[in-house]
């Protein structure tokens, strides 16, 4: 089944300059990226993208870290999307991420942990549109 996921190069993976090899792996994974931009988020942005996490003792921090530099968002479009995304990036702490995944290669922490990607068929209904106007995504 065809689906959409939205994904996140976060800050550190872009300070990092990892963001190349990063989307190397999306491509390679069969991915098609249907919309992609560099943006700095402002915390008022940040805090609205992860407001599902508002009274989890991370918020503040995780927020902070997401506008201390340019981020990539993209759609990702393929079969199962959301699941094999979330499977390419690795556990969320890269302590725990398996071999080869991106998290496991590119990850500092458990925050700045490279990557983002929606869980779920109704967080990527909310989370691409968060970002995207329809005409900037290129179905193809
Ligand atoms: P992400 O997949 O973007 O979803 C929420 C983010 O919060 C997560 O990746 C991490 O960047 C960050 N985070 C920080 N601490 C934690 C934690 N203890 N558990 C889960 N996510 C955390």
């Amino acid at each position: 089944m065809k689906q959409r996921t939205l994904a996140i190069i976060k800050p550190d993976a872009v300070a990092k300059g990892v963001a190349g090899k990063i989307m190397a792996r999306i491509e390679e994974g069969g991915f098609t990226i249907l919309a992609a931009k560099l943006i700095h988020m402002t915390d008022a942005q940040a805090r609205g993208f992860y407001i599902v996490h508002k009274d989890k003792p991370f918020y503040a921090s995780l927020c902070s870290f997401m506008t201390q530099g340019p981020c990539i968002p993209m759609v990702l479009e393929g079969d199962n999307a959301i699941a094999r995304w979330r499977d390419l990036m690795g556990a969320t702490n890269p302590a725990n991420a398996a071999a080869g995944t991106i998290r496991k290669d590119f990850a500092s922490s458990i925050e700045a942990n490279a990557v983002h990607g929606s869980d779920a068929p109704e967080t990527a209904a909310f989370e691409i549109p968060y970002f995207f106007a329809s005409l900037e995504i290129h179905p193809r």
